[in-house]
């Protein structure tokens, strides 16, 4: 089952690729962004996946314009009034997401409404508290890319009703993800193994222990990973790793988590890795 207004908060890579799976599935979807230069880039990063997917033979062309059809880009955040799910997919910072909350708290009309966060980092229960609805808010953790990767983390606090936790694994599985459940903890599942990981990688970097291929030709080739952990982080988004690392050192207060000088000098110089072009390595 899937709803039938679906809005989704920030068109990035994520956001993109939500709207893109709930269009997919029969959702009419609004994607609410910041002002028209990433509503722009929204519309056209959800256009080349779609392409993408009709090249590879995953899509028809007439299913690739349903979609299309079905999705609306928008700056006023007044338009998610009527969703019955709505998904903040935006810049992965506390403040930002804690405001978008509280905004969509008071804009969602429908008192059934589920307003999902697909935060990688940020306990859930922080942004319910800034809603007068928490038993209406969970996690609907995503992954990257989201037309492609098959899981969802669904994340509950103490406050979320059971029929929101149900409805929101059906609407998860309405598009074809398979979900796993996480306590409410900085990291959730996959993070909390993943983020150390990718953390040690560019430790190890850092100290001059093997070259930034080498390591990322250990993964790929001694474990049959499809991507080495510095190509990944780079794909994730430097900035969006540094932010989740500093919600986990936040959390648990462990040195594995902070996040190495290298990872927060190429942040600070906005070397984000893909989406910037260039990272631990460089993109045409
Ligand atoms: N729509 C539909 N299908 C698509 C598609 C699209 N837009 N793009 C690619 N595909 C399909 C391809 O057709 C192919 O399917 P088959 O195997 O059935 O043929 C499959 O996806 C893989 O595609 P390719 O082999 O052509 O590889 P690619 O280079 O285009 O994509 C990748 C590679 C899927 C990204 C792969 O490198 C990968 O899995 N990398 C690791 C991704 C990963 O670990 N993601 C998690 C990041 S962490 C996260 O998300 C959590 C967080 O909070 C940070
Ligand atoms: P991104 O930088 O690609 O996109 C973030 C988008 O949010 C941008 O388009 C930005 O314009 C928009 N935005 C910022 N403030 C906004 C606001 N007030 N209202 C609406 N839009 C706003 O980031 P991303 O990688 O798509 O990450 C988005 C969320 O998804 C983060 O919480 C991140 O932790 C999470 N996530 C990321 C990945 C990943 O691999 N990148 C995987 C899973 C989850």
């Amino acid at each position: 089952m899937s709803p039938e207004r679906v809005g989704v908060i920030g068109g990035g890579l994520m956001g993109s690729g939500i709207a893109e799976v709930f269009a997919r599935a029969g959702s009419e979807v609004v994607v609410h962004e910041i002002d028209a230069g990433a509503a722009e880039a929204a519309q056209a990063r959800i256009e080349s996946s779609l392409a993408k997917a009709v090249e590879r033979g995953k899509l028809e062309a007439p299913a690739r314009d349903q979609a299309l059809a079905k999705i609306a880009v928008s700056t006023d955040l007044s338009n998610q009034a009527d969703r019955e799910l709505v998904i903040e997919a935006a810049t992965e910072k506390e403040t930002l997401k804690l405001q978008i909350f509280a905004d969509l708290d008071g804009i969602v009309t429908n008192p059934d409404a589920i307003l999902a966060s697909n935060t990688s980092s940020i306990p859930i229960t922080r942004l319910a508290s800034v809603t007068r609805r928490p038993d209406h808010v969970v996690g609907l953790h995503f992954f990257n890319p989201v037309p492609v990767m098959t899981l969802v983390e669904l994340v509950t606090t103490v406050k979320t009703a059971p029929e929101v936790s149900a409805r929101a694994r059906t609407y998860a599985e309405g598009v074809g993800k398979t979900v796993i459940e996480s306590r409410d903890r900085a990291g959730f599942i996959v993070n909390m193994l993943l983020v150390p990981y990718l953390l040690g990688a560019i430790k190890m970097l850092e100290a001059g222990f093997a070259t930034r291929e080498d390591i990322d030709a250990g993964m790929r080739l001694g474990l049959n990973h499809p991507m080495g952990p510095l190509e990944l982080s780079d794909f994730v988004g430097l900035d969006t790793m540094k932010q989740i690392a500093d919600v986990l050192f936040d959390e648990f207060k462990d040195p594995m988590y902070a996040s190495p000088p290298l990872l927060t000098r190429l942040v600070e110089a906005g070397l984000l890795g893909r989406k910037t072009g260039r990272g631990f390595y460089e993109y045409g």
